[in-house]
């Protein structure tokens, strides 16, 4: 029987910008179309933010519902986590900003960058300081304006992402909570996945924006097999570590790449369709904010019952994996 680990997610929140841009608005921009976009992906439409909308104020506003939902005040978070990989700025940190939006005056923050995996590496770390008993309430958030590194002229790419933030209230519970956690990361496969401008390597020249590096760049059919063999393997694992078996998951909450690689992951887990929580044909890819958004959607909508145990389960660049096995 899996053990009580007392930590577990007492509030959950989004927010998602009003614009939306769907698959005919895309057909007008670059050379695709609805029927590819729909039957390679299963996107339909994603979110905008417009000008002056980015990760701080995304993730603010999916922080307070979350706060809300957990009846929690500002001044009761010790400590803010946020997961982007595009922060409003290169610094100070998202997390400061965030904590200055809602008056957490009590917390400290920081951001973590492990892209589409934030959320659960996030997750996990704040995990970690309310076990050693240093914070009592954690913020985990995650938030992202993946339009802003797009690049609306590249179909491999700027048909797949979206904008949004998803945050979650951790701290001590007194029944379920999180039973087991498992991470990964494989640097030897980072070029599959990147913005190579902007950073200490290649500063922000004119060159780096002639070359267009300020945009995402990816490998997408090799990403498509990583992501089907380690988010199985993500879930397979922390399935294991607590001691549970497929039959036992209620609902598997995924990161929203691709329909085709999350059918595929189903397979390989041995799980049936039904149980995989889907929302990208609403939002596309929103990075760190897909598996947060899911989570708070599938809650909303009442998917997850008191007593389910759920998992979420991710994989991004870096390359970077994990997966949250969670007694509701
Ligand atoms: N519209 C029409 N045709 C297109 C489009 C488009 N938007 N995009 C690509 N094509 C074409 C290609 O040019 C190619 O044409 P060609 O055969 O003439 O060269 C053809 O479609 C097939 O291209 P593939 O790359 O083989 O298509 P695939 O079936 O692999 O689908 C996709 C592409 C959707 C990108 C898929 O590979 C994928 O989802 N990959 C994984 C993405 C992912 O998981 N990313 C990681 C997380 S994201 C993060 O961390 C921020």
């Amino acid at each position: 029987m899996p053990r009580k680990s007392g930590i577990g997610i007492v509030g959950t929140g989004r927010f998602l910008p009003t614009k939306v841009l769907n698959n005919a608005d895309l057909e007008k921009m670059v050379d695709t179309s609805d029927e590819w976009i729909m039957t390679r992906t299963g996107i339909k439409e994603r979110r905008i933010a417009g000008e002056g909308i980015a990760a701080a104020f995304m993730g603010a506003e999916a922080a307070k519902r979350a706060l809300q939902n957990a009846g929690l005040d500002a001044g009761e978070i010790d400590l803010i986590i946020t997961a982007t990989i595009t922060p409003d700025m290169q610094f100070p940190s998202t997390s400061c900003l965030i904590q200055h939006r809602l008056g957490a005056v009590r917390a400290i923050g920081f951001d973590i960058s492990a892209a589409c995996s934030g959320y659960i590496y996030g997750i996990t770390i704040a995990q970690q300081f309310i076990k050693s008993g240093l914070y009592r309430n954690a913020l985990v958030i995650g938030s992202e304006k993946m339009s802003s590194i797009t690049d609306w002229e590249d179909r491999n790419t700027c048909v797949l992402f979206g904008d949004g933030a998803g945050a979650c209230v951790m701290q001590k519970v007194k029944e379920g909570g999180i039973l087991s956690t498992y991470l990964g990361s494989d640097g030897r496969n980072a070029p599959l996945l990147e913005v190579p401008g902007g950073g200490s390597l290649r500063p922000a020249s004119h060159e780096t924006i002639d070359e267009r590096l300020h945009y995402c760049k990816m490998s997408g059919s090799e990403l498509f097999k990583e992501a089907v063999k380690l988010m199985a393997e993500a879930g397979n694992k922390a399935m294991a570590k607590s001691g549970l078996k497929c039959g036992d998951i209620d609902l598997v909450i995924p990161h929203q790449a691709n329909i085709r690689i999350l059918w595929a992951v189903a397979k390989k887990m041995n799980l049936p369709r039904e149980k995989i929580y889907l929302n990208i044909e609403r939002y596309g890819n929103m990075s760190s904010a897909s598996t947060a958004v899911a989570l708070a959607e599938a809650v909303e909508e009442k998917r997850i019952k008191k007593g389910d145990i759920i998992i979420l389960d991710a994989f991004g660049a870096g390359l970077t994996w994990g997966a949250i096995v969670i007694k509701w």
